[in-house]
């Protein structure tokens, strides 16, 4: 069976079974700057998961384009995909685990045809939040599930959550067996071996999760999700989606044109190939920040694999074109996209071009350098550099370092890559010097929402707006600054357009250190300069606003919501007033 016309039983039965079927939702959320990508069938529908009525109705099916980079690193292996296909169905407070699990069970034994015997099922062992899912083993027994195929598992495998908080709840998970033998006698569904494929998993969404803990929904939901690429590989008895008829044209294509053969290679080009298309036709474009950064990086590692080959970079039209002939029965906004897909990707292939050679000649320099001093050792400071300020990817340097008879730290370069890394995760994880550990995830948006502000009403109002004043909590900011007139409702409203455009813009927040003195000739607002030591930090938001603070702030201004302000008044004289708050 071909994966599109599994997607087509798919949508069929669900909805010969009362289901209305929805289009995807594009890979790019909309009006949801806070996710890079849509990851699951389930995000676009939270509102409705939440209680709010569905326009189409309680049951719903669709098929949904994701992308998940977590694992990006991961693929070349047999089975990794950055882009893939969700197939679901939902129910909206209607239907709940016994009618879900007899259409599982009946979809998969009776529409795909799958043996009862290659089929096992998972269900929650229970614990304080959430009883022991009996009920469901129970269905599954009475649907046909034979005996010893039902295990029970904890919240890491049997709980489904998108993230720390919102909606959840028990799942039952469907594996097939693929009929390789058992790595042990342990060897079970939550084994890793590659005998067990997880298939479906079904959700039964009735809890909210939040800081404080669980609570209940005000409805009982069902949410399914059920991988097309690895469903179509089982089916047809492949070894891995690289060699369903999705991938096959494109692997086959770079198989004839490369003078070196490395299979890992030619799966990264095919998967990234696959997944930068889809999110070009839906509107992404390459950039230095978080979703053109995810589609760039995955444009230049298909690149740099292309050239591990010796494959000639012209072709990549060829391969796109290919690409598109095989995909449009699935996806034709391929080839509505077809050239707008073709310029984009070569644009982006002539820059990393150049940042290559950029890159290649500052390494040539550092070599030259080392060489003269008798080294033969890169060290990963410098590998680093060659990273962070030109792009310049670490394999590329280990390559170009043993073709000139060198070696490089890779130890310390991971390292520094480390600690850079926990740089960033420790700003999202809000841990800050200077006692403010306990400042929660709304006061941390606040923070940054009042130096928008700030450089906001400095647009609108003047250069002589200067923060007198700032007091925040979880539910609001207070700012004060120094204007001696009451503010228009025009005023305002720029203002909070101002503030709203560079939410949408997903600016990055960096957080520099540098002595009092430059922060000062940098221009960097300051409240009370006096109270600061010799050494600064200094929050810059792209070009919007550089200010002396201590945090803490979030790491992109996209996590802040909604901004808008509640009042404006008087506060003293000369010095006025504004309440604002952030609509998630
Ligand atoms: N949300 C669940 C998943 O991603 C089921 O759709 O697996």
């Amino acid at each position: 069976m071909r994966a599109i016309e599994i997607r087509n039983k798919y949508l069929n039965y669900f909805k010969a079974h009362g289901h209305k079927i929805i289009p995807s939702s594009p890979l790019i959320p909309e009006n949801d700057p806070s996710v890079l990508f849509n990851t699951a069938g389930m995000q676009p529908l939270v509102p409705y998961l939440l209680g709010e009525p569905h326009p189409e109705g309680k049951r719903l099916t669709d098929y949904q384009k994701c992308v998940r980079t977590n694992d990006i690193d991961e693929v070349g292996d047999n089975r990794h995909l950055t882009y893939f296909e969700m197939l679901g169905n939902w129910s909206l407070g209607d239907y709940f685990k016994e009618e879900s699990i007899k259409m599982s069970f009946e979809f998969l034994t009776k529409e795909l045809q799958i043996p009862v015997e290659k089929l096992s099922v998972t269900v929650f062992a229970g614990d304080e939040d959430c009883p022991r899912d009996e009920f469901s083993a129970k269905c599954w027994k009475d649907a046909g599930i034979l005996d010893g195929h039902i295990y029970y598992y904890g919240k890491d495998d049997n709980w489904w959550i998108a993230g720390e908080t919102g909606p959840c709840g028990p799942d039952t998970e469907m594996f097939y067996d693929t009929g390789k033998p058992a790595c042990s006698e342990n060897c079970q569904p939550s084994c890793d071996c590659g005998k067990y494929v997880e298939i479906w998993n079904n959700v039964f969404m009735e809890y909210f999760k939040d800081e404080k803990g669980y609570s209940k929904l005000k409805q009982q939901n069902v949410d399914t999700g059920l991988g097309l690429e690895r469903m179509t590989m089982l089916l047809q008895g492949k070894e891995t989606p690289f060699d369903t008829e999705l991938f096959k044209p494109v692997m086959d294509k770079l198989f004839e044109l490369q003078k070196i053969d490395i299979i890992e290679s030619r799966r990264i080009i095919a998967e990234h190939l696959r997944s930068s298309m889809m999110i070009i036709a839906d509107g992404g474009r390459p950039s230095n920040l978080d979703r053109g950064y995810v589609l760039r990086r995955l444009i230049r590692r298909m690149i740099r694999q292309m050239n591990k080959l010796q494959i000639d970079l012209n072709e990549l039209s060829t391969l796109i074109d290919l690409n598109v002939d095989n995909l449009s029965e699935m996806y034709p906004e391929l080839e509505k996209n077809r050239e707008n897909i073709k310029q984009v990707i070569i644009e982006e292939k002539d820059k990393f071009v150049k940042t290559l050679s950029h890159g290649e000649r500052e390494f040539e320099k550092e070599v030259n350098k080392l060489k003269a001093q008798g080294k033969d050792i890169i060290e990963g400071k410098i590998v680093f550099r060659l990273y962070d300020t030109y792009g310049f990817p670490p394999e590329v340097t280990k390559d170009l370092a043993t073709e000139n008879g060198m070696k490089i730290s890779m130890e310390e370069f991971d390292k520094l890559f480390k600690e850079h890394q926990e740089k960033s995760r420790a700003g999202s994880e809000q841990k800050f010097k200077g006692g403010l550990a306990s400042t929660g995830e709304m006061e941390t948006k606040y923070h940054t929402a009042t130096h928008l502000l700030n450089a906001a009403l400095k647009q609108v109002l003047g250069s002589h707006v200067h923060q007198r004043g700032s007091n925040i909590t979880a539910e609001r900011l207070r700012f004060d600054f120094s204007h001696d007139a009451k503010m228009t409702d025009e005023e305002k409203k720029q203002t909070e357009d101002l503030v709203n455009k560079w939410i949408k813009e997903a600016i990055p927040v960096e957080k520099l250190e540098m002595k009092k003195d430059e922060a000062i000739a940098m221009g960097a607002e300051a409240m009370f300069i006096e109270k600061y030591g010799d050494v600064v930090s200094v929050y810059k938001i792209g070009d919007v606003s550089l200010e002396l603070c201590g945090g803490p702030h979030v790491q992109n201004t996209s996590e802040l919501g909604v901004f808008k302000i509640k009042k404006e008044e008087s506060s003293s004289s000369g010095v006025r007033r504004i309440k604002a708050v952030l609509i998630a």
